[in-house]
């Protein structure tokens, strides 16, 4: 194979699996340890910063959880599914249907409760969406009721066949709110349909996937979610996983090209370790590679051309949809002693007295973080902290941006 047929192995892209994942055996272990309940007591919240990897290590829990002898139901629980009550049933009895569809019950009798077999009749149909869908037509009662009952109902039948254990991955699982002013609770029906059913000792679990907005919101809509979910944060990588995640990609057979420890160290530090970044850098320095490599050169990691690419690419966007206030306020907070990590609005209040003609009052401060994180810039935690929730925010907005310094007018 000529080295030019060699094709670049780095996947940057949101939900798009690394040539090599690399660390993460923390987390194995973790969710190994919950697959091992035969009792539901604990759910898993798989949460972490933009980019952080949480769509890709979900997908790699399946096989492990098949293997184990779950069962995996699975869905992106988009804004769409998190409208209504209604809409929320609708994506648990489609994600359950793909699964239970392969095995068959005895029909029901039309007017009969359902599981109801008459002797006479033994004909087998796939537990399908459409008999799904009649036990929750016919169950009375709340919308809960009936998610809890065609579950139940379900488990019922899946038990007979000894594949009882079901795993139900929602992905961008931040999206699931209530809406008090419709009347509209699909958050607070899925704890409570979960919570039921576990109690009956249904195995039944739930693996939560989202921005770190995602578990604070699971427990104000239900305190006892605390104690409900296991919670595991996906952090950036180590260094010596960061090396991993470079270089096992092209240390495989007939890859033309090397990375000089110089490189793999400049890789280590622009990206910080964020694998989304790893993986655009890494895709970038390759192409350069290539090239130099046909032109017989030495292989130059060229830092300021790939980071203006990713400013463009990654940060750009995000940036452009703010105010200007806004990015003022952001630039005060890549301005403080540790911007990647949490602030409280008081530091920031205090900061922006320092650093700005027009500073900000606490309750504007406030106000603005509010807005700021609804554009999931920003993330609150539950003591009321913050922190940046794109990963080196602050160091695009040190690199690219700095307030007007003509003092403001005030009016
Ligand atoms: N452990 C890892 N090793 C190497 N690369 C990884 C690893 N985890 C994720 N990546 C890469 O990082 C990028 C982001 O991964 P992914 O989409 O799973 O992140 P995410 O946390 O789901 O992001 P978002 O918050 O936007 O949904 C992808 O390009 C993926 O290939
Ligand atoms: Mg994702």
């Amino acid at each position: 194979m000529g080295p030019l047929e060699f094709k670049n192995p780095y996947r940057p892209g949101a939900g798009h699996m690394p040539p090599h994942l690399a660390g993460r055996e923390r987390e194995y272990k973790e969710f190994d340890r919950l697959l091992e309940q035969d009792e539901i007591l604990e759910n898993m919240v798989l949460t972490g910063l933009r980019g952080v990897g949480k769509t890709v290590l979900l997908e790699t829990f399946k096989p492990r959880a098949m293997q184990r002898g779950w069962l995996w139901a699975t869905a992106d629980l988009s804004e769409s599914a998190s409208i209504s009550e209604t809409a929320l049933a609708q994506r648990i009895l489609a994600d359950l249907a793909l699964i239970t569809s392969s095995i068959t019950v005895e029909e029901q009798q039309p007017g009969q409760p359902a599981g109801f077999v008459a002797p006479s009749d033994p004909r087998r149909v796939p537990l399908s969406h459409e008999v799904l869908a009649s036990v929750y037509d016919s169950t009375p009662g709340l919308i809960s009721d009936k998610i809890k009952a065609t579950l139940e109902f379900a488990w019922h039948q899946l038990r007979q066949q000894d594949k009882h254990r079901v795993i139900f991955a929602y992905d961008e699982a931040q999206n699931l709110s209530d809406h008090a002013e419709k009347e509209q609770f699909p958050l607070s029906v899925l704890l409570d349909v979960f919570q039921s059913i576990q109690k009956k000792g249904i195995p039944f679990m739930l693996v939560l996937a989202g921005l770190p907005t995602l578990f604070p919101k699971l427990v104000d809509a239900r305190t006892y979610a605390e104690r409900m979910f296991r919670v595991v944060t996906l952090i950036k990588l180590t260094d010596d996983e960061s090396r991993d995640a470079i270089l096992k990609p092209i240390e495989v057979a007939n890859c033309p090209i090397k990375f000089h420890p110089d490189s793999v160290e400049t890789i280590c530090h622009e990206s910080a370790g964020y694998p989304y970044f790893i993986q655009f850098i890494c895709r970038e320095v390759f192409d350069v590679f290539i090239q130099q490599h046909a032109k017989d050169e030495v292989g130059m990691v060229p830092v300021d051309a790939i980071q203006r690419k990713l400013d463009a690419d990654f940060f750009a966007g995000r940036w452009a949809k703010i105010t200007d206030r806004q990015r003022e306020l952001l630039w005060v907070i890549a301005n403080l002693a540790h911007p990647d990590e949490e602030f409280t609005i008081q530091e920031l209040v205090e900061e922006a007295r320092q650093r700005l003609t027009k500073t900000f009052s606490p309750s504007h401060a406030n106000q603005m973080l509010a807005s700021l994180a609804e554009r999931g810039m920003i993330y609150k935690n539950r003591l009321g902290k913050y922190s940046f929730a794109v990963p080196l925010l602050g160091r695009f907005i040190l690199r690219t941006y700095g307030p007007t310094t003509e003092p403001s007018i005030s009016v």
